[in-house]
């Protein structure tokens, strides 16, 4: 009997091709269920071409087909805010990946973005894994294409509780590019936050790691560079912010989820602006609360055992 062809979800993906990134990737690639039109890189772990380079390696790794990727300008929105680096030095760690024959696109990431939407004859949905930075550009210049975006599935921010005046914590997307996760926040586009809890309750334990490391060459590279991902919250693993973002879109029955009211607020104490979800104000956008870890952990093994 012929198998029923599934319809597949249109996606951009923008990222800054970090650890968490590289697994987020494989797991969009090998999910079978994305219809990956483009890949972004936006100002975040790395520069945006060593993010995009990074990205090339990843999808020659899992024998992607030919997604183009293309680098944005590295510039943010407004001003520079300081960045830590918890991917190693070249955003994947350690590892040297053999070289390929891969290039990117000549075109800049938004540019990019913009002529993917306007070709395309469905929404997109934009899965972004770094800070916005390309997005509110998106935005503010190319507003004939917005009617083609489905909805903006960002990671960021954190469900935390916090005391009313307490600083929540600055999570990476948006701390780095504050104005640029306003524009995003008050653009009106249909937004669904996956917030940092997800990847520090869906980590990869060591046990995990070593599966991982077992399983075939592909493992083997994760498994390298993993040893160089130093996420503050997670000791005993690797976070797995990004993958749960994809998986977010790829399985959705993995999550619970909840209406939110989304903000940026700056705090001079650390010189830039903080993602803050408050569940008692009128909600702007969708959270999610809770990811079903073992759920999770089967369909990150699922996708390595697709891979060689
Ligand atoms: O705070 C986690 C986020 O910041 C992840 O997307 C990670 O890759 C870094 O970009
Ligand atoms: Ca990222």
């Amino acid at each position: 009997m012929k198998k029923k062809e599934i319809k597949k979800i249109p996606v951009i993906i923008n990222c800054d091709t970090g650890i968490d990134d590289a697994v987020a990737l494989m797991l969009a690639v090998k999910s079978g269920v994305l219809d990956i039109k483009l890949i972004t890189t936006d100002v975040g772990n790395v520069e945006p071409v060593r993010a995009a380079k990074n990205t090339l390696n990843i999808l020659e790794l899992v024998g992607a087909p030919d997604i183009p990727v293309a680098a944005g300008d590295g510039k943010p929105l407004e001003k520079e805010r300081p960045r830590v680096a918890v991917h190693g030095n070249g955003g994947l760690g350690e590892y040297v990946f053999e070289k390929n024959s891969r290039r990117l696109l000549s075109d800049d990431a938004v540019d990019a973005m913009a002529n993917t939407l306007n070709e395309s004859d469905e929404r997109v949905t934009i899965i972004c894994l770094s800070p916005t930075t390309n997005l509110a550009k998106l935005i503010k210049k190319h507003k004939e294409c917005l009617d083609k975006i489905e909805r903006i599935v960002l990671m960021a921010g954190t469900i935390e509780d916090v005391e009313k005046d307490e600083m929540p914590y600055p999570e990476f997307n948006v701390a780095t590019d504050p104005e640029a996760g306003e524009v995003v926040i008050k653009s009106g586009i249909k937004l669904e936050i996956v917030p940092m809890e997800m990847g520090h309750t869906a980590y990869l334990d060591w046990e995990d790691v070593f599966k991982t490391k077992i399983e075939n060459h592909t493992g083997s590279v994760l498994e390298v560079v993993f040893r160089s991902y130093k996420d503050r919250h997670v000791k005993n693993g690797i976070a797995t912010h990004d993958g749960c973002a994809v998986a977010y879109v790829t399985n959705p029955e993995l999550f619970e989820t909840s209406p939110v009211c989304a903000s940026v607020k700056y705090y001079e104490s650390i010189k830039t602006g903080v993602l803050v979800m408050d569940f008692k104000k009128k909600p702007n956008a969708l959270t999610c609360t809770k990811i079903n870890i073992p759920k999770f952990k089967k369909l990150y093994f699922k996708m390595l055992e697709k891979c060689k």
